[in-house]
Order: structure tokens, then sequence, then C-alpha cells
């Protein structure tokens, strides 16, 4: 599997919002893409000569240490061989000297995969949350705490 790629913070383009609605459990409208806060998100896509191969949006308040993690998408064709996990450490990376130091997220709780790939990453349970979602579905909410290098 061939996992060369750039990571670049954008704002959301045309193929993030088609990723999202074909691939995302549970998909934004275009309305919910446009209200974005630039100032508040940050979009980072994985891209190889353009093409997008997955891409994670974050928010982060300003002044807070804490990341929520709304939304990751890896295309189809390149997951199952770690590419997940050798795209996550670059966006905590960037986190880090943003000062935020954990990731809070909800998952469905039938989204088993998902759910293995966090744990794999180290985050770790916190609750379910019955009728989290707009279809009536619960979610799993998970955190991790960041390790920041003492230099
Ligand atoms: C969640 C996601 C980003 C993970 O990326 P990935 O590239 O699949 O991640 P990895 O390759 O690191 O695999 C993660 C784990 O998935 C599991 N997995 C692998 N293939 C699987 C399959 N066909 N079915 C179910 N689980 C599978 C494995 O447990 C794997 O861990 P392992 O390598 O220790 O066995 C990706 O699957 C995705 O884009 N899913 C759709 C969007 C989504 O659900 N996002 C999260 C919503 S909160």
């Amino acid at each position: 599997m061939n996992t060369t790629g750039e990571i670049t913070l954008e704002s959301p383009g045309d193929d993030v919002i088609e990723m999202d609605r074909m691939y995302f459990p549970n998909p934004w409208e275009s309305s919910q893409w446009l209200a974005l806060n630039p100032g508040l998100n940050r979009l980072f896509t994985w891209r190889f000569q353009g093409e997008l191969r997955g891409f994670a949006l974050f928010g982060v308040a300003p002044d807070d240490n804490v990341a929520h993690l709304f939304k990751i998408v890896v295309s189809p064709q390149y997951r199952g061989s770690s590419t997940g996990s050798i795209f996550w450490p670059l966006l905590t990376a960037h986190l880090v000297t943003k000062g935020v130091n954990s990731v809070f997220l909800e998952v469905g709780v039938d989204n088993s995969r998902a759910i293995r790939f966090y744990e794999k990453l180290g985050f770790k349970a916190l609750r379910r949350v019955r009728g989290f979602y707009s279809d009536g579905g619960d979610a799993q909410t998970m955190t991790l705490t960041l390790k920041v290098e003492v230099l």
C-alpha cells in the first residue's frame, strides 16, 4: 500500500464535501460546511499529486487545550493498511504545536472499525450517549491525551 502524500491545512473544497457525503457515516449538509468558522476549526487534507486520500476536521476553541475531532475519513482504497494510523501522528503533531493536549470525539456505537482504530491510537471510552445522532443512534464518547515532548 502506497501511503505517500502530504498533509495540508485547507478550507473545505468540493472534493472534501463529496468525500464526507460518500464515506462519512453522518455527512454534513453543504450549509454546515459553509458555516464553518476558520478561526475555530482545522481541516487537514491528505493528498497525493492533488488526489484527496483522506481528511480530518477538528474544532479547537481559542485558549482551550482540548480539540474536538468532528470527522476523520480515509478513502476506502487506502484503508486497512494502517493508513489512518500513519496519517494520525501528523495531525496530532500540528495540534500539539497549537497547545492542544487532548482530543475528544463521538463515534457511532455500531462503527466497530472506527472504534477499533481509535482504541489502537490510545483513545479511551468515556460514556455512551443515547440518541446522539439525528437518526436516533447512540454515540460512544472517547478521549485521548496527547504526548507532549518535554525538551
Ligand atoms: C476510521 C478510519 C479513518 C480508519 O482508517 P483505516 O485506514 O481503516 O485504519 P487502520 O488501517 O489503521 O485500521 C484500523 C482498524 O480497523 C480494523 N479493520 C481493518 N479492516 C477492517 C474491515 N474490513 N472491517 C472492519 N474493521 C477492519 C482493524 O481492527 C484495524 O486494526 P488492526 O490493523 O490492528 O487490525 C477509516 O476506516 C474510515 O475512513 N472510515 C469511514 C469514516 C468513519 O467511520 N470515520 C470515523 C467516524 S467517527
